[in-house]
């Protein structure tokens, strides 16, 4: 049987079009299709479907979100350094009231002071840093229980 309600809205924010061409100590040099391939891999296997957005621009990024609850049951949100500023994009994610994780690829509570903070404190279910890519697949398997999709 197919679950109905499964699809998640995978938003990467400013400078992931670049992501290879990032510090690979810290975001490991995958180019953003292939994070996306495994993402999506990974999502199957638990029984969710995935669209994928990318924009660089702020704007962008908060009119999806005002369209994401006909789009998606449920967001996986990396907003790269929007996270730690944008209350914009932090007041369409509540507008948007899907249940959301934040992902970060890199361990942001161990780098600069700045980037301890979220914006998203409060409005996400979860937030998942430090771990690679392993931790979008963390929160799809977080995403997964709440929507109470069964996988295969
Ligand atoms: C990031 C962490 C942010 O601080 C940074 O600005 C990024 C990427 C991460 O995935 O580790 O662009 O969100």
């Amino acid at each position: 049987m197919t679950a109905s309600h499964n699809r998640v809205a995978v938003l990467h924010g400013v400078n992931f079009n670049i992501l290879d061409r990032r510090d690979p100590e810290m975001y490991g040099g995958l180019s953003l299709r292939k994070l996306e391939t495994k993402i999506e891999r990974w999502a199957r296997e638990f029984g969710l479907e995935t669209i994928f957005f990318q924009t660089n621009a702020e704007g962008e990024f908060v009119e999806y979100l005002h369209r994401a609850p006909e789009l998606a049951d449920a967001a996986l949100v990396n907003a790269g350094a929007w996270t730690h500023y944008s209350r914009a994009i932090a007041d369409a994610l509540a507008v948007a009231n899907l249940p959301t994780v934040e992902v970060h690829l890199s361990d942001v509570e161990s780098r600069e002071e700045w980037r301890r903070v979220s914006v998203f404190d409060g409005i996400v279910l979860a937030k998942i840093s430090g771990k690679g890519p392993d931790g979008y697949r963390e929160a799809l398997e977080r995403l997964a229980g709440e929507l109470g999709t069964t996988g295969r």
